[in-house]
């Protein structure tokens, strides 16, 4: 009889370290929240490493050219230092790629926030034209070519490769992409109070308390994911967040982006049409141009050469090294 209880503990115990030895145990750094992660996707090893393995594959492209990260490079914090994106056939995309850095907080997609999940978000740039100009169901298609997913898609989602197994473990992948060991998380955060040199801690003052940016770009993430405007422009070529809505409210209205990394995703701006952090900073100072919708708290502001250089050092200070090396 205890035979046959040590042997049922025992198998207990193997499916215990086998289960548990699938979830991927994501670090969530000091001061930051758990995502949200949806019940039906919850992370996984073979999950992640499904969707790594497809975000840097062309063969999500028609001409298998172009991957994920040919517009959302690591080194660049996940974004490509051009203006606007480029995609097949050297097509021009009407928006900067933003930053993936961390996406997985994020509860709105896109630059108006029109796209409401990441899994969804997977099918935007694969139907593009001038993305990947292709089908999710060819792409399947052409994984089952290859063992290695055919494989990773049974463990991950007990499937063949197929639309689910493609866009939900992207998702899960890219929400891998935490980032919050910045200098400023270890002042901040992590108690470390010589992380950040007297001139960054004047430009975090600038920012958190005497200036407006803590309002749109506030919290452990740098948004604090509201739309609005933020006056580039008197007349906007691009329309912004009215395509979702209709409403003229809406108009020129974009997400507030996070901050994280800044120093690495030039050039800014849902156009890319601002080079570099100075022009920002003197876009803010001049208070903006008189859009209806600009939101009334931006309005201009004086800086001192070294208050200016504050407020730069702040900014390059969320950059985080061990998030690109990854
Ligand atoms: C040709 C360049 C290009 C390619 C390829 C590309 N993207 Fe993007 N990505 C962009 C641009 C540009 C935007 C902003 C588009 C918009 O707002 O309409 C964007 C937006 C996003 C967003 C929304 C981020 C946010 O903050 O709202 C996510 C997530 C994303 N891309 C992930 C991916 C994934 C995953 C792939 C591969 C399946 C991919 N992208 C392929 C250029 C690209
Ligand atoms: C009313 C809300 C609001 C306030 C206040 C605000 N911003 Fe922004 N910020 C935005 C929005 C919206 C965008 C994106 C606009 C776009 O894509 O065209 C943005 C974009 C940026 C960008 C470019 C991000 C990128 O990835 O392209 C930087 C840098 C920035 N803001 C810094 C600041 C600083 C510094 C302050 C304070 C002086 C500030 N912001 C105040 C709403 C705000």
């Amino acid at each position: 009889m205890k035979k046959v209880v040590y042997a049922f503990l025992l198998i207990l115990l193997v499916f215990a370290i086998l289960s548990f030895s699938k979830d991927f145990n994501l670090y969530i750094p000091p001061g930051f929240p758990k995502p949200h992660i949806p019940e039906e996707n919850q992370l996984t090893f073979s999950r992640v490493e499904l969707g790594r393995k497809l975000f840097f594959d062309k063969i999500m492209s028609r001409d298998s050219s172009v991957s994920c990260a040919t517009c959302h490079v690591p080194e660049f914090a996940f974004t490509d230092r051009l203006p606007k994106a480029i995609g097949i056939r050297k097509q021009q995309v009407n928006r900067n790629a933003p930053t993936l850095t961390n996406v997985a907080y994020s509860d709105k997609f896109l630059l108006d926030g029109v796209n409401p999940s990441l899994e969804a978000q997977v099918m935007v740039p694969i139907h593009e034209t001038n993305e990947f100009d292709f089908h999710v169901i060819l792409i399947a298609e052409r994984m089952k070519q290859n063992p290695d997913y055919i494989r990773l898609c049974k463990e991950a989602y007990h499937s063949e490769p197929n639309p689910y197994a493609i866009t939900h473990s992207i998702a899960s992948f890219e929400r891998t992409l935490i980032s919050g060991n910045s200098r400023y998380d270890q002042f901040y955060f992590q108690g470390d109070s010589t992380a950040l040199n007297p001139s960054q801690q004047r430009g975090m003052h600038l920012f958190f308390n005497e200036l407006y940016c803590s309002s749109c770009h506030g919290g452990f993430n740098f948004t604090k994911q509201s739309l609005t405007n933020n006056g580039l422009y008197v007349n906007y070529p691009d329309s912004g967040r009215i395509r979702l809505t209709g409403l003229e409210k809406d108009r020129a209205v974009f997400k507030v982006p996070t901050l994280r990394n800044i120093a690495l995703t030039y050039p800014y701006m849902h156009d890319g049409s601002i080079q570099n952090l100075e022009g920002v900073i003197e876009h803010y100072m001049s208070g903006g141009k008189a859009h209806p919708n600009k939101d009334p708290i931006i309005t201009p502001f004086d800086l001192t050469e070294k208050e200016k250089e504050g407020l730069l050092a702040f900014l390059r200070s969320l950059t985080d090294s061990s998030f690109i090396a990854q």
